[in-house]
C-alpha cells in the first residue's frame, strides 16, 4: 500500500475536470502566473515535444506519431481513438494548434499503481515538431532538470492554457524515502524539487517530460511526471517515472505501435 495512496490516481480525474473549464485567460486580479507550480512562461517553441493530451495529462514526443506520457493517465492498452494530442504551441487556445487523434495505447505491461508509470499514445499522423529522446542510462539522472506542463499552478489550482516552466534539483532516493517512505520505488522512481518548496509540478502535469541538456547540449527525458503529496510542500519533492530504467521497455513497445 501507498503511503499516500490520494496522492496519485485522484490526479487525472481531476485534472480532466479541470481542464474543461479552465483554459481560460488569467484574470488581471490573480498573482503573475507561477507555472507547473512556481515556474515561468515557457517561450512559442522552445520545448516543441511537448503536447497536451485531451484526458489533463502532458506528454512528449517519443517518435512523431508516439507520445510517452504516464500510465496512471490511460486507462489500459488496446485500439483507442478517444485522446487527442495537441501540439506545436504554447497557448492551447492558438488555432495554429496540430491536433491529432490517438489510435492506439500501450500501458506499461505490469502497471498496478506503483511505479512503472509510463504510457505510449499512437498517433493517426505524424506531428511535425521535434521528438525528445529519452535518457538510455543512469548518467543524466543528477543535476538540474526542466519541467513544463499545462497544470495547476497551485495546488487544487486551474489547468493552464498557456505552457509553464520550471526548472527543479535532483533529490537522490535516501533522501526522497525520509518523505515517502515505503512509497517510493527507488528503482523506478526519481525525485525533484526544493527542500523548501515552492516549485513543483502538479495536477494536470503527469505524465509530461522532466528533461535536462546531455553532455552533447541536447535535451533528454529522465523523467515522467507521476505524483507527490501534494504539490511544492516543503519536503515533499514531486516524484518522476525514471526513464533510463524503462528505456529498453519503452523502445520495444514503441516499435510494436
Ligand atoms: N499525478 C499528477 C497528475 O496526474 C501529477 C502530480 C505531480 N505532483 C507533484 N507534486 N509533483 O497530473
Amino acid at each position: 500500500m501507498r503511503k499516500f495512496p490520494g496522492a496519485r490516481r485522484l490526479i487525472a480525474t481531476g485534472a480532466v475536470l479541470l481542464a474543461a473549464v479552465s483554459l481560460q485567460p488569467l484574470s488581471s486580479a490573480q498573482a503573475a502566473p507561477s507555472p507547473v507550480v512556481g515556474g515561468t512562461r515557457a517561450a512559442q517553441g522552445e520545448f516543441p515535444f511537448m503536447v497536451r493530451l485531451s484526458m489533463g495529462c502532458g506528454g512528449a514526443l517519443y517518435t512523431q506519431q508516439i507520445v510517452l506520457t504516464a500510465a496512471h493517465c490511460v486507462s489500459g492498452s488496446g485500439a483507442n481513438t478517444s485522446i487527442t494530442a495537441t501540439a506545436g504551441v504554447v497557448d492551447l487556445q492558438n488555432s495554429a494548434a496540430t491536433k491529432v487523434r490517438s489510435t492506439r495505447v500501450l500501458q506499461a505491461p505490469g502497471y498496478n499503481g506503483t511505479g512503472k508509470d509510463w504510457a505510449l499514445v499512437k498517433l493517426a499522423a505524424p506531428i511535425n515538431q521535434p521528438t525528445l529522446k529519452i535518457a538510455t542510462s543512469t548518467a543524466y539522472n543528477s543535476g538540474t532538470f526542466t519541467v513544463a506542463g499545462w497544470g495547476a499552478a497551485r495546488e487544487g489550482g486551474a489547468q493552464q492554457r498557456y505552457l509553464l516552466k520550471a526548472s527543479v534539483p535532483f533529490v537522490s532516493d535516501a533522501s526522497c524515502q525520509q518523505s515517502y517512505g515505503s512509497s517510493l520505488v527507488p528503482g523506478e522512481e526519481l525525485c525533484a524539487g526544493y527542500q523548501a518548496g515552492g516549485t513543483d509540478t502538479c495536477q494536470g502535469d503527469s505524465g509530461g517530460p522532466m528533461f535536462r541538456r546531455d553532455n552533447a547540449g541536447a535535451w533528454v527525458q529522465v523523467g515522467i511526471v507521476s505524483w507527490g503529496q501534494g504539490c511544492a510542500r516543503p519536503n515533499y519533492p514531486g516524484v518522476y517515472t525514471e526513464v533510463s530504467t524503462f528505456a529498453s521497455q519503452i523502445a520495444s513497445a514503441a516499435a510494436t505501435l
